[in-house]
């Protein structure tokens, strides 16, 4: 069955340096998605269109861009819905990147930020030997997750902080990070730790989650940056602003069972740089809007802040451990779609859990 299907490009003309919007309508098979309604269009509308695509089934990375303002695999991208409701979707190039040409983008920052990351396990010898060296499934399915990265981009193209600052590494780059820092074969954690805690790295991540609500692969990129920024703390790299923040935020909790937010900024930025805010802290203050620190309040229920404390310590959650991940991404593998409800997204046919420590006890 064929259905018609409408859709509105952002083209844009390097050479001219022109920018439109055209509308296009075409037939297309009912099953199509976006990147084969484009390919209609370029076929049989207009041959001068322009944009990226290779597998065609979600694995090169090839064909993202923007639809409605939200980056997409073009390919993965369904329509039936969309021409059903009678509307017209706008589709533009990814955002955070350059554009060449109508949809497709200069992908080097991208890829600069990929080889900033040292993309490649650093095992600390340089002879092989003569046997494999083997590791268990259940230390590599730490890092499955960051293993699914396509480089497509569809998370920079969202990223807020790239917006504001495009030297920041971005989700999908510290993603990579986290791919090797979390694997058992790479000796070079501490170092990579180091550099990705630096300017523009791990803290300047604004945790918008909108890379991982536009991940089409499940990778949770702000997931993977929370833990790289745990492991940092975790190995003694809190120098940062951001890492000192965290901190105090657990100190906070687990003594007082709130946030004491005046207390924020002499503990994070020190007493020196924190004497430059008295003067907007005393009108806050003059406002009501800061409660007096002393005697700091403590909250009635913080034995519960305080035993989740206990509890995690107990559980040995340090670092990237401690960090609870997003489950859209294996959420979106349960049959729901085939009618069978949803389903436990670790179990039986599905991904292997990730391994915990007192799993790995039980199981030994
Ligand atoms: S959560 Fe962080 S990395 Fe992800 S889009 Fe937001 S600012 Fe960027
Ligand atoms: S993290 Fe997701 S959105 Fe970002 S490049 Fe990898 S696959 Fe694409
Ligand atoms: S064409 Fe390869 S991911 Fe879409």
């Amino acid at each position: 069955m064929a259905m018609q299907v409408a859709l509105k490009i952002w083209r844009y003309d390097p050479v001219a340096g022109e920018r439109a919007l055209r509308e296009y309508e075409v037939s297309a098979p009912e099953e199509a998605t976006l990147l084969d309604v484009l390919d209609i269009v370029k076929d049989q509308v207009d041959g001068s269109l322009a944009y990226r695509k290779s597998c065609r089934m979600m694995i090169c990375g090839s064909c993202g861009m923007r639809m409605d303002g939200a980056a997409v695999l073009a390919c993965k991208t369904r329509m039936y819905d969309i021409a059903q409701a009678g509307h017209v979707p706008v589709v533009s190039a990814m955002g955070n990147l350059p554009v060449v040409k109508d949809l497709v983008v200069d992908m080097e920052p991208f890829w600069g930020k990929i080889r900033k990351v040292t993309p490649w396990l650093e095992p600390g010898y340089s002879d092989p030997g003569e046997t494999e060296h083997v590791v268990s499934q259940e230390r590599m399915d730490v890092i499955h997750k960051e293993s699914l990265c396509i480089m497509c981009g569809c998370c920079v193209s969202e990223c807020n902080s790239l917006e504001a600052d495009p030297d920041f590494l971005g989700p999908a780059a510290l993603a990579k990070g986290m791919r090797f820092v979390g694997d058992p074969r790479d000796e070079a954690t501490v170092e990579r730790l180091q550099s990705y805690s630096e300017k523009h790295g791990i803290w300047d991540c604004t945790r918008c989650y909108f890379c991982q609500e536009r991940c089409p692969k499940g990778v949770d990129p702000r997931d993977a940056i929370a833990k790289l920024g745990a492991e940092a703390m975790r190995v003694g790299i809190d120098s940062d602003m951001g890492a000192k923040h965290a901190k105090w935020f657990v100190t906070s909790a687990k003594t007082t069972g709130w946030l004491r937010e005046t207390e924020l900024v002499p503990k994070t930025q020190g007493i020196a740089k924190s004497l430059k805010e008295v003067k907007f802290a005393m009108g806050l203050l003059r406002r009501g809007k800061v409660p007096p620190p002393f005697p700091p309040h403590v909250a009635k229920d913080v034995g519960e802040a305080r035993a989740l404390y206990d509890l995690v310590k107990e559980q040995e959650r340090e670092g990237a451990k401690g960090i609870v991940q997003g489950e859209k991404a294996l959420g979106h593998l349960e049959p729901e779609a085939h009618g069978e409800g949803p389903r436990e997204p670790y179990g039986e046919g599905s991904f292997a859990r990730p391994y915990l420590p007192e799993e790995k006890e039980e199981g030994a």
